[in-house]
């Protein structure tokens, strides 16, 4: 039968045999040997609070019979994480699914790597539900390339309020308070500020430094735009002189560590201080199952109400083990509003999509969205460059190391730092 049948295929057909077998093949090649369909996923989500959250990527995909294979690459912000990414992807071995954020989404796409999700974003009604910031990132021509999962905000200072007031310190409402208050501390033998020695950690305190006393067009115009008369102007000079004068007070206490250490540092009472984004509530409600009582959530001092943010998008890159159709299915399941309300409240960070109930979210993630919508409103909403949502990689990296010598080094001045910023934008480095 198979043989009669087989003499009687016409070379057209055959084609489509051939292909035909291609695709099952490379559907198997991707199925475990359960014969359920196998999803690698690369992120750097390796605290225990963002295991959790990523544990449950593992658990919706599950429902549908899609096997996740776990791809962790440890590190803060995920540099890491995108240096495996690029290395996989230019070997030809990319992982179905990788957490991507800004305008990397863009440089993929460029480079033909990643599936379009076009379709779905229309299915969804994207253009309606989406925040608009959250919207022009995922897209590259006109196409989306990336489902947008979470909206974590930076500009927050998480503080043990039990141990500021056994201290009798208040709040500080501008960073001169800041700094007094930090003072008050060290002189008490206490460290201030819960950090890790590393650029992406000091780079988020010089950040919402310079956004909060220059404000967003100044912020935009020195440190996205590299302009070099907002990078010489005043407000750079003072928000260097805050840095600087922080260094000197923590300076002798500063110790290599993960964010989610010092997250734990605050929680133990340690330190007084975190100033950092709000994966910072995920990792504090992980280890005390719901948000802890010792701990409030201010924005850092600025004289606007002010949102600092990033995104983390999830992008399907091409492959022979998973087809454009497989892409959009995974999808259109990671991005339903239930999952991402169940994920951001796990996570500490708000839905991408303006049509979602905070049910059950910890007070801080529910002051960030309305914190988020008077922003909108007031055109106080930036995107963090140190946490790689404005800049190319090439300037995220020269600008966070500059502003880490400036922070480990007091031979380094302020005009040291500025002419080593003006000096990357002549580069001509741009996305
Ligand atoms: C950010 C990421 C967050 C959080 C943080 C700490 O880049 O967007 O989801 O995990 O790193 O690793």
């Amino acid at each position: 039968m198979w043989l009669r049948s087989a003499n009687s295929i016409t070379e057209k057909n055959m084609k489509k045999l051939i292909l035909l077998a291609g695709l099952c093949s490379s559907s198997l090649l991707a199925a475990s040997a359960q014969g359920q369909q196998e999803l690698h996923f690369l992120h750097w989500w390796t605290s225990t609070g963002e295991v959790q959250s990523a544990n449950l990527v593992k658990t919706e995909l599950a429902k549908h019979q899609i096997k996740v294979v776990d791809v962790p690459v440890r590190g803060g912000g995920g540099t890491p994480a995108k240096s495996i990414l690029q290395a996989r992807a230019i070997a030809g071995n990319p992982p179905e699914l990788a957490q991507i954020e800004g305008p990397a989404i863009k440089a993929w796409a460029t480079l033909g790597f990643l599936h379009p999700l076009t379709s779905l974003a229309k299915d969804q009604q994207w253009e309606e539900t989406l925040y608009p910031f959250v919207r022009s990132i995922q897209q590259y021509n006109g196409d989306y390339y990336a489902i947008p999962v979470t909206v974590h905000r930076l500009n927050w200072m998480w503080v043990n309020h039990n141990k500021l007031a056994e201290y009798q310190q208040t709040v500080p409402q501008t960073w001169e308070q800041l700094i007094t208050v930090f003072n008050a501390l060290k002189q008490k033998g206490v460290m201030p500020l819960a950090i890790g020695n590393e650029p992406w950690q000091v780079g988020q305190l010089f950040e919402n430094i310079a956004f909060s006393i220059g404000g967003q067009a100044f912020y935009q115009k020195a440190f996205i735009e590299l302009d070099a008369d907002a990078l010489s102007s005043p407000s750079t000079y003072e928000a260097l002189s805050k840095f600087r004068q922080i260094s000197n007070i923590i300076g002798d206490k500063l110790i290599e560590q993960r964010w989610d250490q010092a997250s734990q540092s605050l929680l133990r009472g340690d330190s007084v201080f975190q100033i950092s984004g709000d994966w910072v509530a995920g990792e504090l409600m992980s280890t005390t199952g719901e948000f802890p009582d010792s701990i409030s959530c201010y924005p850092t001092p600025s004289k606007t109400a002010s949102f600092l943010y990033n995104i983390d998008s999830f992008a399907f890159f091409n492959s022979a083990q998973l087809s454009e159709t497989e892409a959009l299915k995974v999808a259109g399941i990671l991005s339903s509003k239930q999952f991402l309300h169940d994920f951001n409240l796990k996570k500490g960070s708000i839905p991408t999509r303006k049509d979602i109930e905070l049910t059950g979210y910890n007070q801080c993630a529910v002051k960030s969205q309305q914190d988020l919508q008077q922003a909108i409103q007031t055109g106080n909403v930036m995107p963090s460059i140190v946490d790689s949502m404005a800049v190319s990689p090439l300037i995220q990296k020269a600008a966070l190391n500059e502003l880490f010598r400036f922070f480990n080094d007091p031979t380094v001045t302020s005009d040291d730092v500025i002419l080593h910023l003006q000096n990357v934008s002549k580069t001509g480095i741009a996305f």
